[in-house]
């Protein structure tokens, strides 16, 4: 058990809301200590010099904000596009990858402040909690963590009176929905959402058309790599950042980017989850699209095992596990020659790759084609096909003989 006389100075992850606006009064008054709030901006369309204020108001010792877009867009989802980054084969894992980065200022921020403890405002059910603790532990150990909404016991409704009672602002809408956003999705879950039968809810939705209202004519675009990340977009350079928040634009307009997922939590719930992603869906696809231009068929698939695994680290807040920058030397290694350029169709909801090339093609086409320029000496087939069936055909004399 922590002893109550030891928390002195805490850094709080503090997102504007109500569980972390009632967490700076309720830790303050818990433990007689200062809370110092530290928001990270990961490209959440916020308001943060209004957060910031709002902390402040409500008690806060000092409050800091970080931005850490870039860092997040070149650090977090460049690697994840390189490994494919995608859980049980749906969600482009885009709250996952921003909670290390969180728990890192925190720490950062923690350690300028002089502070002994950090605190963030995750509930108990969630993998949110696991991702920030174990990258903060990581970090430093040292520090003790504190989890007030996981274990104050306030329903919603006290937590409501609690923030009366102590002139804690209240957003005027009870929320419908528990949203998370960043520079690579929203996550929208709970409400409506919890029974799995029901479809969602126009109203859940905000970077994305409806496929439906989406335009009548596709948008086609054409996506640059060098090495495996994206760095042009129609022709154009652009810094991580604006081609990422171009390309969620673009496909969001389209319609592209709803994922409606049943999802297996790490603390063991079977959760329905809703997200919007468009950028990652289309970089993804893309990217994904490419590798297959240039890897070859061994690599291609031993790399499926390497990039699955990754995607699980991160979801199951393992972003500091030492195995996931061994399995990036593989993802790196391979991603060397993953450049070019890849055309996607956006149309009402889909985004389709419609052309691909690269100076590290190894697609011949002398090889392919059905054309009289062929190269390739079909008669080889004669001895491949009996040999590469070896083993299943007489497999199959055995089974058979043994039911006979
Ligand atoms: N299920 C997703 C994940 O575990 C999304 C979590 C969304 N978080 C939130 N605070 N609403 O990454």
């Amino acid at each position: 058990m922590i002893k109550v006389t030891e928390i002195k100075r805490i850094a709080l992850a503090y997102s504007g809301g109500l569980d972390t606006s009632v967490a700076i009064k309720w830790l303050a008054e818990k433990y007689g200590a200062k809370v110092i709030t530290v928001t990270v901006d990961l490209g959440q369309d916020e308001d943060f010099k209004a957060i910031g204020d709002k902390a402040l108001k409500v008690g806060a010792e000092n409050h800091y904000t970080v931005d850490a877009k870039r860092e997040f867009a070149t650090g977090y989802i460049f690697p994840s596009i390189k490994a494919n980054g995608i859980y049980q084969f749906k969600y482009p894992i885009s709250t996952s990858l921003g909670r290390p980065l969180i728990a890192e200022k925190l720490v950062e921020i923690a350690h300028k402040e002089g502070c002994d403890s950090v605190a963030h405002g995750c509930t108990g059910k969630g993998n949110d909690q696991i991702r920030i603790e174990v990258s903060c532990m990581a970090r430093d150990p040292s520090l003790k963590i504190l989890a007030p909404t996981r274990n104050w016991g306030m329903s919603r409704d006290q937590e409501i009176e609690y923030a009366k009672k102590h002139g804690i602002p209240i957003s005027k809408a009870a929320k419908k929905y528990s949203i998370d956003e960043c520079l690579w999705g929203r996550s929208i879950e709970s409400g409506p959402l919890e029974n799995p039968w029901n479809a969602p809810q126009d109203d859940g939705w905000l970077w994305t058309t409806s496929p439906e209202s989406a335009p009548d004519k596709p948008t086609i675009i054409e996506v640059e790599f060098k090495q495996g990340v994206p760095v042009a977009l129609d022709g154009v350079a652009m810094e991580p950042v604006d081609l990422i928040r171009k390309v969620n634009r673009i496909a969001g307009e389209n319609g592209v980017g709803r994922v409606d997922h049943m999802e297996d939590r790490i603390v063991g719930i079977k959760s329905r989850e809703t997200y919007e992603c468009p950028a990652a869906t289309v970089l993804l696809e893309a990217h994904r699209d490419l590798e297959k231009l240039i890897l070859n068929r061994h690599e291609h698939e031993f790399k499926k095992l390497v990039d699955d695994k990754w995607a699980f680290l991160v979801y199951a807040g393992l972003w500091d596990d030492p195995l996931r920058e061994e399995l990036e030397a593989f993802i790196n290694k391979s991603n060397e020659r993953v450049d070019g350029k890849v055309r996607v169709k956006l149309y009402k909801g889909s985004a389709m790759v419609c052309g691909r090339s690269s100076p590290n093609s190894v697609y011949d086409f002398k090889t392919a084609t059905y054309d009289s320029s062929s190269t390739f000496d079909q008669t080889l087939s004669n001895g491949f096909i009996p040999l590469w069936g070896l083993q299943t055909v007489v497999s199959r004399k055995v089974i058979s003989n043994r039911r006979a």
